[in-house]
């Protein structure tokens, strides 16, 4: 049995990467984390890595540098580690083609916030502003498929709801979501896992 490679990008804390992490260590998920890779150099999400005995490489985008180029150098970082699946968690940089094209139907991203509802950064404090102004009674959490350089769009994989409650603060309410997205994103490899498993078992029959 194969076990899927991941490589996963992060910006910051990492809590989701902890998740993928500890999925891994228990068991629960089979797959083996190549690298993680930041844009940050301070990003706690490198240190947990190296905790856990994974490589974590920082690939900053220097002073005047075109975005293209940075994209371009990054796909050729990420590539080297022959990803099965480059995992976005908590990546705050949008990625453009000469990414996006190396990995096609490869990239998934995760974020706070339910399909075409609050796209970009700071989506829980906004889903909380909305209910508080009366128009939402429920955010939640998606993951999907990158296609394209759409901000937090394409293909779902798999989406949890939020309900929000009156006696919510912002803080519960950010304490809620990121549990959901913890259990989200670790179910999602776990399914992205069985279906790469399916598929070696079929091209074996086919082989044979
Ligand atoms: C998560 O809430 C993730 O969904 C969000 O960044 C946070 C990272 O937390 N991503 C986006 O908003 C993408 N647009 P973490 O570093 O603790 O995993």
């Amino acid at each position: 049995m194969r076990t899927m490679r991941l490589v996963v990008l992060v910006s910051g804390n990492g809590t989701n990467l902890q998740a993928i992490l500890d999925a891994v260590r228990s068991g629960e998920l089979n797959a083996r984390l190549a690298v993680v890779i930041s844009n940050k150099q301070d990003a706690y999400g490198l240190e947990r890595a190296r905790t856990a005995g994974v490589p974590a490489v920082v690939k900053e985008k220097t002073r005047g540098q075109e975005r293209a180029v940075y994209d371009a150098e990054l796909a050729h970082l990420v590539g080297s580690y022959q990803p099965d699946w480059v995992v976005l968690a908590g990546w705050m940089r949008i990625l453009s083609m000469p990414f996006i094209s190396r990995f096609p139907n490869r990239i998934i991203n995760l974020h706070p916030a339910l399909p075409g509802a609050f796209p970009g950064v700071d989506a829980i404090e906004r889903a909380f502003q909305a209910y508080q102004q009366g128009k939402i009674s429920h955010t939640g959490v998606m993951v999907h498929l990158v296609p394209d350089e759409g901000v937090d769009s394409g293909p779902l994989l798999n989406q949890c709801m939020v309900p929000i409650f009156q006696d919510d603060t912002l803080e519960t309410l950010q304490q809620k979501i990121h549990a959901c997205e913890h259990v989200v994103l670790v179910e999602t490899l776990k399914k992205l896992a069985a279906q790469m498993e399916d598929d070696d078992a079929k091209s074996f029959v086919i082989s044979i």
